[in-house]
């Protein structure tokens, strides 16, 4: 939701007819209507004044000012700092969906508070953050004395008559040609500085580097100045928005549509200490089994039977290593996931045995959007658990995607995740599928401009009921981990491998994720290797990109490129929307029909001719000669949160030519890739953000 703010936030509120609100006490009026007198909306704008009171829990210092804002500050431990602010005294529950379970407070810290006439001092090993008695203006200091961070401007919220809290809000200054770096899977240019982005997960199909908001919400971010860098992560599910001093270039703000203003500090000073202090706070991926880390080739889709049996055969016969086939939403009966198309896939474990006797795992993709149908079990039995989620009339929210009405589960509920685990029971114990592929979980829905549901949906958000404003960003996070959590309860001794395309801070403990609907173009590639390098600084390393691109189709050359990109990628995967129109606008459907006429759209290594088949095959050895190290490097992130692949900037943060240089990445630390990116360097086509 955004409201427009047309009148000056220090405007008399006299006029307002509706005023003076009991709960909106400096009520400013939106927009009169000249007819009525009255207004649109009207609100409230709450700002931290002269702190009255102070007290200490444990490691938590918190500050009440004299109109009732309080300021937790939350020591976990030397490098990492949390602010929470209640703009009318009273605190959230403090629950979060990113926290990993293994993060905790570090008892044993000697953190001293110190008071003068105008500040109080939070002194650790580490920092010194300074409180402004006036407002709550947050200064942070290393302990040398360098100014690390600082509040531009008050914290702030916004609350409105019709809609309460719209705004929380933090404005910290931005150093001249501080560096911004992280936030997810945006495909603008590396380093943020100068941009305006936000978090709302979306079905961005064939996004450009313009696209925002993306798939994913990631409200993390670093920031290097002085050569000393630091990290923030807003813990906040809302709809969020981060300006990195575009509006003004001496100040980025952060803020939510909602929830609590509930931010982590987090040191380096190097940038790779930040990273993987994030990591140590929303936690790392999981070892996965050896095979996902080999050679994936997926399409839209493969089937029916004797497709799949000839891409795999073709494989074999030449000699061209690779460990997974992907099964798109067609292997599905009417897309009803958990099912099977009897008349293309007539003996499914027969067909997974056959594959996995050559060398191959079966992937098969599972949606969160289940087809409304008397005669579906798996519909029937979220039903019986009341497992879907309603609109507030009480009505289920029903939505087209694949099948043309479905009903889609509240992963915010615990007894749902557990239902939902079970449901792959069969695909993943008796048929023998290896892997899953969670796609449209942003939650995608189709015919709407939204793209999504109404805000109006309900969600349990685990004991604490909520409507989609707030639900929306963690909805894919919460399928991944209903479907890791099942597959784990069903075969404890085995490693899941699970593929997800929405996820939200945290996610990275349960599933691996790509890019989305890219793009069959040069400039895609680069925007390719810009997104896993920006993913892995952000928690994310299990990542890759379609290689070749989604939509439309490479020449041989461009594939060629991407799968020598690819190599270097956690995920290696093939994927592509063959001569599939599902889902693109008429306009993209005609584009795609006419490549269509062309060819069937194939994508695997020996689709280009003979001369491409050998490099693509020489792409692919490499992969695996490159295995051990890769498992290794896997280990020190799942250990460690050091990501697997690093911009140069996260290499040498002490080299200013670091900062803008996003073409050439380390994979792990002893190898150092430069793709080839004829977008860029050869043909000269100017790519502009
Ligand atoms: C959208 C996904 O992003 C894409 O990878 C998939 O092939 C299609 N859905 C069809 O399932």
């Amino acid at each position: 939701m955004s409201i427009k703010i047309k009148i000056m936030l220090n405007q008399s509120t006299q006029d307002s007819p509706i005023s003076p609100l009991p709960q909106l006490q400096n009520a400013v009026p939106i927009e009169q209507t000249e007819t009525t007198g009255r207004y649109y909306d009207v609100y409230e704008v709450v700002e931290p004044n002269q702190v009255v009171n102070y007290w200490r829990t444990g490691n938590s210092f918190f500050f009440e000012t004299e109109n009732k804002t309080t300021l937790e500050i939350r020591v976990f431990n030397h490098d990492v700092i949390r602010f929470r602010y209640a703009p009318k005294g009273k605190f959230e529950r403090d629950f979060s969906y990113a926290l990993s379970p293994t993060f905790q407070e570090d008892d044993d810290q000697e953190i001293s508070l110190q008071a003068s006439s105008t500040q109080f001092s939070v002194i650790t090993y580490h920092l010194i953050a300074v409180i402004d008695k006036a407002n709550l203006m947050i200064s942070i200091y290393d302990k040398n004395g360098v100014l690390l961070n600082k509040d531009q401007a008050p914290f702030r919220a916004i609350y409105t008559l019709l809609h309460g809290l719209t705004e929380v809000k933090v404005s910290k200054m931005a150093y001249h040609q501080e560096v911004f770096l992280g936030l997810g899977d945006k495909a603008s240019k590396l380093n943020l500085r100068g941009s305006i982005k936000q978090n709302w997960n979306t079905d961005a199909f064939a996004f450009d580097q313009h696209r925002d908001p993306m798939y994913r919400s990631i409200p993390f971010y670093c920031g290097l100045h002085s050569k000393i860098g630091y990290g923030i992560f807003m813990d906040n599910t809302y709809r969020s928005h981060f300006d990195f001093a575009a509006t003004d270039p001496k100040t980025t703000t952060f803020f939510a549509e909602g929830g609590e203003m509930n931010y982590y500090f987090i040191y380096g000073p190097k940038l790779m200490d930040v990273v993987e202090n994030y990591a140590e706070i929303t936690g790392s991926a999981p070892m996965p089994p050896l095979w996902a880390l080999g050679f994936h080739q997926c399409r839209w889709s493969y089937f029916p039977e004797a497709r799949v049996r000839e891409v795999a055969q073709e494989f074999r016969d030449r000699n061209i290593p690779c460990d997974a086939i992907y099964l798109d939403i067609d292997y599905m009966d009417g897309y009803r996931c958990f099912t099977w198309d009897e008349k293309h896939f007539p003996n499914p474990t027969a067909m997974i045995k056959d594959l996995e006797n050559q060398g191959f795992k079966t992937v098969v993709m599972i949606d969160p959007g289940l087809r409304v149908d008397e005669d579906y079990e798996v519909y029937q039995s979220g039903l019986a658990v009341d497992a879907y989620c309603k609109r507030t009339s009480g009505e289920l929210m029903v939505g087209p995607v694949w099948p043309p009405a479905c009903v889609f589960p509240d992963f915010t509920r615990p007894d749902v995740r557990a239902w939902w685990g079970k449901c792959y029971e069969e695909l993943y114990l008796t048929q023998g599928v290896s892997g899953f592929w969670n796609d449209m979980n942003e939650p995608a829905m189709f015919k709407v401009d939204r793209l999504t549901f109404p805000d109006e949906v309900l969600h349990d958000f685990d004991g604490a009921p909520t409507n989609h404003r707030k639900a929306h960003n963690i909805y894919g996070q919460q399928m991944s981990k209903a479907t890791y959590e099942g597959l784990k309860a069903l075969n404890p001794e085995k490693r899941p491998f699970l593929l997800s395309r929405a996820t939200y801070s945290g996610g990275q403990r349960y599933a691996a994720i790509w890019t989305g609907d890219n793009v069959a173009s040069w400039e895609h590639l680069h925007l390719a290797n810009v997104q896993v390098q920006r993913l892995s600084m952000s928690g994310f390393s299990f990542v890759g990109s379609d290689i070749g691109g989604f939509a439309g189709t490479p020449t041989g050359e461009l594939m060629i490129r991407w799968l020598q990109l690819g190599i270097f990628h956690p995920l290696f995967r093939v994927h592509s929307m063959g001569n599939n129109t599902g889902g693109a606008n008429e306009t993209e459907q005609e584009l795609i029909h006419e490549i269509e006429r062309i060819n069937r759209l194939d994508q695997e290594p020996w689709a280009f001719g003979e001369e491409y088949t050998a490099l693509a095959k020489a792409a692919i050895e490499l992969r695996y000669q490159l295995l051990p190290y890769l498992y290794s490097k896997f280990y020190d992130h799942y250990f460690m949160g050091t990501p697997i692949i690093r911009s140069l900037v996260l290499y040498d943060q002490e080299d200013p030519n670091t900062y803008d240089l996003e073409s050439e990445f380390l994979f792990g630390e002893s190898i150092l890739v430069c793709p080839v990116e004829r977008s860029l360097y050869a043909r000269r086509i100017d790519i502009r953000y």
